[in-house]
């Protein structure tokens, strides 16, 4: 199963399952991230069914993009039932993005890395559609930096990925600075570092 269905078939199910995660611990990271993000014109890749979306200020201008047209279509009833604005939405792969060089002045994606095949790929588009100078503000879980803890991740990744369709052991720093990028904030979240905050510019 591709990521573009495996996201689909879990667009119906995803605010259900994840609603009390987010009220217990997300929503003070999401801020986090929200306040990181610099200039007015900015990227979200992967808004699945939009929870950053109370966090987009009126001063921003935000594009929202997801793999997944059943997340896109989520988050637009969400949000219009809200009575929320609902953002430009289309569908597209953080691979292979449809927008002009420099056409952004800041992207961010949160819990995206850890699905998209090729990730160094995605974030060298994000590089690429970024303006020099701009930011790249990401919230991601990744291999643990304790030995023993990501012993174990990398023994239960192969179910991970069967399961979710996500790695749980990705260094998605390292893949950050193999995507040609300059890592300025790299912060451990939580459990030492599993969920980190990264914001990247250009190198
Ligand atoms: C775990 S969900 C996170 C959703 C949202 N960002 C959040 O924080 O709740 C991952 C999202 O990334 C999207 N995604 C996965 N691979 C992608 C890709 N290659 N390009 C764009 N979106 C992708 C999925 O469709 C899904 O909506």
């Amino acid at each position: 199963m591709g990521q573009q269905d495996r996201f689909d078939s879990v667009a119906p199910h995803y605010d259900r399952v994840f609603e009390r995660l987010e009220r217990r611990i997300m929503r003070p990271w999401r801020s986090r991230v929200w306040a990181e993000v610099a200039g007015c014109n900015v990227l979200e890749v992967g808004v699945g069914t939009g929870f950053n979306a109370p966090y987009y200020t009126p001063a921003l201008r935000v594009m929202a993009v997801d793999v997944s047209m059943r997340m896109l279509l989520r988050t637009r009833a969400k949000l219009a039932a809200r009575g929320a604005p609902v953002p430009p939405l289309a569908q597209m792969d953080v691979q292979h993005l449809a927008f002009a060089d420099g056409a952004f002045d800041c992207a961010v994606a949160t819990l995206v890395f850890c699905g998209v095949p090729d990730p160094i790929r995605g974030l060298r588009e994000l590089a690429r559609v970024v303006k020099p100078g701009g930011r790249i503000v990401l919230l991601e879980h990744m291999r643990a930096r304790s030995p023993w803890v990501a012993r174990i991740m990398d023994v239960l990744n192969p179910l991970a990925w069967k399961i979710i369709g996500e790695d749980i052991n990705r260094d998605t720093v390292a893949n950050v600075r193999a995507a040609g990028l300059r890592v300025v904030k790299d912060e451990p979240l939580w459990a030492n570092g599993i969920v980190r905050l990264i914001v990247a510019e250009h190198s």
